[in-house]
């Protein structure tokens, strides 16, 4: 089975930091978004994986994938001229998954359970697809699923004023070849794109199986900066190990990870927190839910729950909370206590008393 994984689209929602980098890109925990679901499809035994681009994904994309061996996967790139929706990504892939059945991924989402159960459920149920679904308190903010008696989906409702269930879609799915054919007969939606939601309606209107597949684990599609946030700390939740790059003077609890040729100096350390290679924190507060970033500096700060992305600087900052530093930004505090929740694109600065 071949995987397919969207990473086209305009990230429109995570402006500023989506003007200068893919959302795909963008770290939580340590890592670039898109890189758990390819490390999450290949732990699943997919191994030949289509990445769908755009224009202003294309690149960076291909720059930071390159051919997947990293992954232990192998990588083509597709082309999607235009961010026209999930199903015209399909579309495009066509020759790409040349009639075999695949697993379809956002590659903005990130997923708790492993993806192995859904892929094993997918081969049981002949001629059927399966679609991931989790239960949320908020349902009408998602796609959400319509269940009969047999536990089979049927109805699929975008954004319901009032939602038939409380399972939401989720950026996972395993089709086959049919899926094609649905795609095709698919008319754009209200916002001018084409649903997979309608198309795979069109399976079920066809008689064809669609089966939940329920995750119990933490969800998060990272359309919005919270969601960031939140990712952050779900996958630093998990996180587990401790300091081994350099520490002088610090007090560190719970997990905090430093990598090798990262600086701590007289910090208090309360983890989950991860510190990438060249960064340095001094004279700070650090955590909980702190990712810093390649060569991010804090310097007589507190900072929690936060993301600084790699080269950003937080300086004489009272208390960070809740903020994304985007590459290279600097937030100077000149020593006010004030506590500051910030989103800075990359380059920006900000300074307050
Ligand atoms: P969305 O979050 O629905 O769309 P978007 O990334 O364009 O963001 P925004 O709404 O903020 O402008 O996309 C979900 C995933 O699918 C994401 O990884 C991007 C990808 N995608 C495509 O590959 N092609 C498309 O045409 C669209 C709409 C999304």
């Amino acid at each position: 089975m071949k995987g397919l994984v969207l990473a086209g689209g305009s990230g429109t929602r995570l402006r500023p930091f989506t003007y200068s980098q893919p959302k795909h890109l963008l770290p939580v925990g340590g890592k670039a978004i898109i890189d758990y679901g390819i490390e999450a499809l290949a732990a699943a035994g997919i191994r030949e994986l289509g990445v769908v681009v755009g224009m202003e994904t294309d690149g960076p994309l291909r720059q930071h994938l390159a051919d997947g061996s990293r992954y232990g996967v192998d990588i083509d790139y597709v082309f999607q001229p235009q961010p026209r929706g999930l199903a015209h990504a399909v579309l495009c892939a066509e020759e790409y998954l040349a009639g075999e059945p695949f697993f379809l991924f956002l590659g903005d989402n990130l997923l708790q359970d492993p993806l192995g159960e859904m892929v094993r459920e997918f081969i049981r149920t002949e001629r059927g697809s399966v679609i991931a679904l989790k239960e949320v308190p908020n349902p009408s903010d998602y796609g959400v699923a319509q269940l009969d008696e047999q536990g089979r989906v049927v109805r699929l409702v975008e954004k319901p004023a009032h939602p038939p269930s409380a399972l939401a879609v989720v950026g996972a799915y395993a089709f086959g070849p049919e899926i094609m054919d649905a795609c095709k007969r698919v008319r754009p939606s209200n916002r001018g794109e084409l649903e997979i939601t309608d198309a795979i309606q069109s399976l079920i209107d066809d008689g064809r199986p669609v089966l939940p597949h329920r995750l119990r684990g933490w969800w998060k599609d990272t359309g919005k900066a919270e969601h960031l946030l939140e990712a952050n700390e779900c996958v630093l939740d998990e996180l587990r190990g401790m300091a081994e790059g350099e520490t002088v003077d610090c007090q560190l609890s719970g997990a905090v990870h430093v990598a090798p040729g990262a600086r701590l100096e007289k910090c208090v350390v309360h983890g989950p927190v991860v510190v990438a290679k060249g960064a340095h924190a001094q004279g700070s507060h650090l955590g909980p839910y702190v990712s810093l970033g390649p060569e991010a500096q804090v310097v007589d700060s507190r900072v929690l729950h936060s993301i600084l992305m790699d080269g950003a600087q937080a300086s004489q900052v009272g208390a960070l909370t809740h903020s994304i530093l985007g590459r290279r930004s600097r937030a100077v505090g000149k020593g006010s206590t004030r506590t500051v929740s910030l989103l800075l694109g990359d380059d920006g600065h900000v300074q307050f008393e």
